[in-house]
């Protein structure tokens, strides 16, 4: 075994052996520049790691910890262009430095390339992980427009974002450590709570990067503080908000959530006023802490040593504590 960020670094170094400047440019370029802005890299850490803990070695999980990436990243370029982000990692999103056509192109090649890089798997392995990848990718298209249809709802539930989420968010987290234990032909049941495991804490993951994105420093987050705010985003923080308020403060933030002014600033300062005098702000650490827990409780009985365990309880106090 090695630490998590012996991970990253294999990771990387494949990352950089693996890209190529290739013709045409307008294609490639922006692939590139999305791939090299760089990002945690939590999802192909989480592939290689998986499949040492399952006993196989991190060197042949190298193409499918790729895949994710590519995927995960081709995923961001559409997401900003759904959410009209301007900002990725700190840098201009690729729709904003390019344009939106580029955007939609290079991130239907990443796709493609991210099904190819399991080309190098034989047999029943190549079959397992492609099915996989491709009920979680449907999965990740259905959480996307999910999260666009409620933007525009106002009856949206917990349970129904709890939903969006886990197809959008957490499926990919367990899909990811699942390819690793595929790779290590790790039996079934393992393979199973590990997928789970990495679902509970996407599900973690996410209500943090709402989170965040309300709450984060500006100067680190790397996105814009507030997005989910400007694009009438129905996030934990907001649903809370209005359970835990008066008839009449609903009706306000309802009416907030119904504006699209073009200075935000205003608007963003109020809705965060309500996140956090109702204790909606509360709740949602409260929350990302609940389903942290519940992520560890996927581990308890799987059939690995206990510093295993460790290591992927450390992965997810990471997480929990993160300000990126
Ligand atoms: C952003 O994912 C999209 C979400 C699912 C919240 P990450 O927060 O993992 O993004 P990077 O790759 O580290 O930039
Ligand atoms: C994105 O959720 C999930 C996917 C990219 C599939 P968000 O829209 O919250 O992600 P960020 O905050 O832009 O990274
Ligand atoms: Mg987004
Ligand atoms: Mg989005
Ligand atoms: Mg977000």
């Amino acid at each position: 075994m090695h630490t998590i960020s012996d991970y990253q670094g294999y990771f990387l170094e494949y990352l950089t052996q693996k890209t190529t400047t290739k013709e045409p440019k307008n294609l490639y370029e922006p692939i590139n520049y999305i791939l090299a802005l760089g990002g945690k890299r939590l999802r192909p850490t989480l592939v290689l790691m998986a499949s040492e803990i399952f006993g196989g070695s991190y060197n042949n999980a190298l193409d499918a910890a790729l895949a994710v990436e590519v995927f995960h990243n081709f995923s961001l370029i559409h997401d900003d262009i759904m959410d009209a982000a301007p900002l990725r990692r700190g840098k201009e999103t690729v729709h904003e430095k390019w344009d939106i056509n580029t955007g939609i192109l290079s991130g239907d090649a990443m796709l493609i390339n991210a099904y190819q890089l399991f080309e190098s798997y034989e047999g029943d392995t190549f079959k397992k992980l492609a099915k996989l990848f491709t009920k979680t990718a449907i999965e990740v298209c259905e959480g996307q427009q999910y999260d666009i249809d409620f933007e525009t709802r106002d009856d949206v539930t917990i349970p129904e974002y709890i939903k969006m989420i886990e197809y959008k968010t957490a499926v990919l987290v367990g899909a990811a450590l699942k390819m690793g234990a595929i790779v290590a032909n790790a039996e079934e049941s393992c393979q199973s709570s590990i997928y789970d495991f990495g679902r509970l804490l996407g599900l973690a993951f996410q209500l943090q990067d709402d989170y965040l994105d309300a709450f984060g420093d500006p100067e680190t987050f790397g996105k814009q503080v507030g997005g989910d705010i400007i694009e009438n985003k129905k996030t934990f923080l907001y649903l809370k908000a209005l359970e835990f308020c008066s008839k009449d403060e609903q009706k306000q933030l309802q009416g907030l959530f119904s504006l699209n002014p073009d200075d935000p600033s205003d608007k963003i300062n109020a809705v965060k006023y309500f996140f956090e005098t109702t204790g909606a702000k509360e709740a949602t650490r409260e929350e990302i802490e609940a389903y942290t827990q519940k992520a560890f409780m996927a581990l308890k009985d799987m059939n690995i040593s206990e510093d295993k365990k460790s290591l992927l309880r450390l992965f997810g106090e990471n997480l929990m504590n993160r300000s990126v």
